[in-house]
């Protein structure tokens, strides 16, 4: 056996409609090792070895969107928003954990769910609320952190979900009144998400704004560091040394860029639906 081999130890899990290849090692119980798949319930997360069984458990499993208050709902995308606190909820969010494990590679976040609030993104159909993807949130973070784990099942990953997930949690930060970015390191993944996230959300602040706009300002607006703001000018080439001061210069490819990315009409999430008030 290889090491790889060895090291990712469930193969394919079942959720809903779709069997998915994991991607890396999680410690679920050892007998599911021998199972060619595991059938996660779509519902309550709980991993289940055979076929049977989780028949057994659907028959019983009467949940139908996670167990929380939900924060945002959007009827025309049927989007939905779940806040579930990892002290209340600890089973939930511990199968959350092992289910995001299979698709993390160096996370190691799987039995200590208490100090952590989980935010859920569903999709609605007449059957219920199903789990697109979360990202979850140190209660107390010392490093200005607003996410710390954040994942779109791999069923419905490059579809946009990932950024709605980022958007989401800016959104939460902007109500703190406080800037935040993601706990480091990033996956390669993740990090052409939130480059990609920056990039669009700077350059609509720009594109929108008449007049001059400091980094502070524009770190105000979008409850993004000042560091990750600088990094994303920086790897857009739109810092320009101009008669003894650095500005920031939109050139018409970034224009050009931005307009069709407008007219993707892509999905958002609209922050005044959100009801939701940072906790004391
Ligand atoms: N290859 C190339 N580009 C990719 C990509 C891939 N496999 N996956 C996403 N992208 C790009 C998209 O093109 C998009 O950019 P654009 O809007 O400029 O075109 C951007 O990344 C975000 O895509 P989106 O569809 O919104 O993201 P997603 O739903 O696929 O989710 C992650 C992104 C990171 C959440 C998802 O890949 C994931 O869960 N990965 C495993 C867990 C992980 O690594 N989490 C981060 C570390 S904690
Ligand atoms: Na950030």
């Amino acid at each position: 056996l290889t090491e790889v081999a060895r090291l990712k130890n469930i193969n394919k899990i079942v959720m809903g409609k779709f069997e998915v290849e994991a991607w890396y090692f999680s410690p679920y119980p050892e007998e599911f090792n021998q199972s060619p798949r595991i059938y996660i319930c779509e519902f309550c997360l709980e991993g289940i070895g055979s076929q049977r069984q989780f028949e057994r458990h659907r028959a019983k499993c009467n949940l139908r969107h996670p167990p929380g208050n939900e924060i945002y709902r959007d009827n025309e995308s049927k989007i939905s928003f779940y806040e579930i606190d990892g002290k209340r909820q600890r089973r939930y969010c511990r199968n959350l954990c092992l289910l995001s494990k299979l698709f993390l590679d160096h996370k190691t976040l799987y039995y200590d769910v208490e100090p952590f609030l989980f935010y859920i993104m569903t999709s609605a159909d007449e059957t219920g609320h199903h789990l697109l993807g979360y990202f979850s949130k140190e209660k107390q973070s010392s490093e200005e952190y607003n996410v710390a784990c954040i994942l779109t099942l791999p069923q419905y990953q490059r579809m946009g979900y990932g950024k709605l997930l980022i958007q989401f949690s800016y959104e939460l930060s902007k109500k703190e009144r406080k800037t935040g970015s993601p706990e480091k390191p990033l996956s390669d993944l993740g990090l052409l998400s939130y480059r990609s996230y920056w990039a669009d959300t700077i350059l609509e602040k720009l594109y929108e704004y008449k007049g001059d706009l400091s980094i502070q300002e524009l770190s105000e607006e979008t409850s993004i560091t000042t560091d990750d703001i600088m990094h994303t000018l920086q790897a857009l080439d739109l810092i320009k040394y101009y008669r003894g001061q650095y500005v920031i210069c939109l050139s018409k490819n970034n224009v050009a860029h931005h307009e069709k990315n407008m007219k993707k009409n892509k999905t958002k999430i609209d922050p005044k639906k959100i009801e939701w008030v940072p906790p004391k």
